[in-house]
């Protein structure tokens, strides 16, 4: 059975895609995507049907990384279809708990932050870059990149 994965985050056109390719580009390098479903979605609904962030695609080309995927929001059925919700900030995370409460069962799905895959234990959110400059984008793939390395191991010990 396919593994499946969500990674979650406010508006589903910066952090959340980007973790979502930079999961397929690492298993498809370790011919491991076959045994996955990767998703991503938003908490919020204004970008929904759109590409990611152009700035946000722009940087993660520069490391070879596509970024293909379009906005939507997480749902309720999201819950019973994943084995993994990866949330990237604090706000998503309680937004995300906030919905399992209106299940009507319980979530098959673990709900975690991503950073709690990281090395650098004082982290424990990914920032939103959508606001900032330049810079942030590239910051966001290198915290992203480094947790999804440690969520590639801790999958593979599984
Ligand atoms: P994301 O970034 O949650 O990483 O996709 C954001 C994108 C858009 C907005 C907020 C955060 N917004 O307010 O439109």
């Amino acid at each position: 059975m396919k593994k499946r994965v969500l990674f979650v985050c406010l508006g589903n056109i910066c952090r959340s895609p980007a973790a979502e390719a930079i999961f397929i580009h690492k298993l498809e390098k370790l011919k491991l995507v076959d045994e996955f479903e990767v998703d991503s979605a938003g908490t919020g609904n204004w970008h929904v049907g759109k590409l990611a962030d152009s700035r946000m695609r722009c940087a993660a080309e520069n490391r070879g990384i596509s970024i293909k995927s379009r906005a939507r929001q997480i749902c309720l059925e999201d819950f019973n279809k994943f084995d993994l919700i990866l949330t990237m900030d604090n706000e998503n995370l309680m937004h995300v708990k906030s919905l399992i409460k209106e299940l009507d069962t319980r979530s098959k799905a673990q709900v975690k932050p991503l950073l709690a895959y990281s090395i650098h234990k004082d982290l424990i959110d990914v920032p939103d870059p959508y606001y900032g400059g330049e810079k942030g984008f590239d910051q966001v793939l290198d915290l992203l990149e480094v947790a999804i390395d440690g969520l590639i191991k801790d999958i593979k010990v599984d």
